[in-house]
């Protein structure tokens, strides 16, 4: 599929983002893993959740929708030994985290993926798991792996990244053994698993960069409201900044501190966001986001603690940047080449093919800024972020921007060109 995308006059109106992707995965395992029904509200209908829910169902989890609802039959920490491979298909999150509860259970399984999945470094939750007790087989540490769980002990782990899907990997393995496991991380990442397994019952100490979980839990289903993915709205920010008079709402986004260096990143560049209406979904903060286009923008740097706090909006940061007056220096990001694609590399071709002056780096890229952006063919590379991001620049640029492959978009947000087409009037 080929999305085309032009200049509009400006953007208007308002946005329901779909839901957060990584909180509807959690939903669904925490809830796998509780007593009782968990009810998950405006959960994201995308294909990762979707694979999600696949896995579940091979593990003997009865899950029912009802509109945007879903019901999942917790079977209270044991699954049911799969008679298929389950399949994350392009979803990190679904592999690592299944692996981390697969780790628990008493039986052998086998976790599989698509093509850019197996291509992922799975070595990162294979060692801690290892460590605990799981035994775990595959070529080079990659899917498709063999897991046989077993009576884990706990450990103390330092993570090598900030990996919210490595930290939660070991965490869900944790609340298997008695005892206290605890993961280390150099940055702190996503925090969502903590606060849905505290949600549910369990018993967590966190310390700066330190997550302890207390083994043996009991996990009791509950309403897990889903918030607006802010990775979504992050999109629509960056399109309606950079296209003139343009004033759109974004309702009900999900603002967690541990994940919204994208409205710190883009306020310092002087986008013009009004946070507003800020309240608690369960544990979760939420709120109403505003932004005006128009505003002069300027180029900053990104790195450090900042990057695991808008790892996946990266792309889209590079499209403002672009755009914007000066340069913009991303650094620390080396986990970019890691994840649907290699996205250093991705936006580097793509961009300059738009017009864009930047310049790729072993971890991050350097944009010039001030770009005439121009329309052109552009590639997604098999990955939804680099497809919106690129979708996002056309509507910067002159003449028609026509994104190939852009079919991906549906692994977080199947409705995107819908959204954005409501907002063009
Ligand atoms: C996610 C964590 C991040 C992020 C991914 C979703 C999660 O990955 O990039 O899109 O839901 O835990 P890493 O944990 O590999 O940084």
């Amino acid at each position: 599929m080929v999305i085309i995308t032009t200049k509009p006059e400006h953007l208007s109106g308002e946005l329901n983002l779909p839901g957060d992707k990584s909180i509807t995965h959690r939903a669904l395992l925490i809830g796998a893993l509780a007593r009782g029904i968990t009810e998950v509200r405006g959960f994201l209908d995308s294909e990762d959740c979707r694979s999600t829910i696949g896995c579940l169902e091979a593990l003997g989890v009865k899950i029912n929708r009802r509109a945007n609802r879903l019901f999942i039959e917790g079977r209270d920490m044991k699954l049911a030994e799969p008679e298929q491979v389950l399949n994350a298909g392009n979803s990190g999150t679904t592999a690592r985290l299944l692996l981390g509860i697969l780790a628990g259970q008493s039986f052998r399984a086998a976790v599989a993926g698509d093509y850019s999945l197996q291509q992922r470094p799975m070595k990162r939750v294979v060692e801690p798991l290892r460590l605990m007790g799981a035994q775990i087989e595959g070529e080079g540490d990659r899917l498709p792996l063999e897991i046989k769980g077993s009576g884990l002990h706990p450990i103390n782990y330092r993570t090598q990244q900030a990996s919210a899907q490595v930290k939660s990997a070991i965490i869900l393995a944790g609340l298997y053994p008695a005892g206290e496991t605890t993961v280390v991380e150099p940055y702190r990442s996503r925090d969502h698993t903590e606060l849905m397994l505290a949600q549910f019952g369990a018993e967590l100490k966190i310390e700066g960069q330190s997550v302890s979980i207390g083994g043996q839990p009991r996990l009791k289903g509950s309403l897990v409201r889903v918030p607006g993915d802010l990775s979504a709205a992050a999109f629509f920010m960056v399109a309606a900044a950079i296209v003139n008079k343009s004033e759109i709402m974004l309702k009900n986004v999900g603002i967690n501190p541990t994940r919204s260096g994208i409205l710190d990143a883009l306020t310092e560049m002087g986008v013009s966001l009004e946070i507003m209406n800020r309240r608690l979904w369960g544990r979760e903060p939420v709120a109403d986001i505003a932004v005006r286009g128009g505003a002069f923008l300027k180029g900053i740097t990104v790195d450090g603690e900042l990057i695991p706090r808008l790892i996946d909006e990266i792309p889209i940061l590079a499209v403002a940047a672009a755009v914007a007056e000066g340069r913009t220096e991303i650094k620390d990001a080396a986990e970019l080449r890691v994840k649907e694609a290699d996205r250093i590399s991705a936006l580097a071709g793509q961009l300059k093919r738009l017009g864009v002056r930047i310049e790729e780096k072993k971890d991050g890229m350097i944009i010039e800024g001030e770009s005439r952006l121009v329309g052109n063919n552009v590639e997604s590379f098999g990955d939804h972020r680099i497809a919106m991001a690129l979708a996002v620049a056309g509507l910067a640029a002159e003449g028609d921007t026509l994104v190939h492959n852009a079919e991906v978009i549906g692994i977080s947000f199947p409705g995107f060109m819908a959204a954005m087409r409501s907002l063009i009037n």
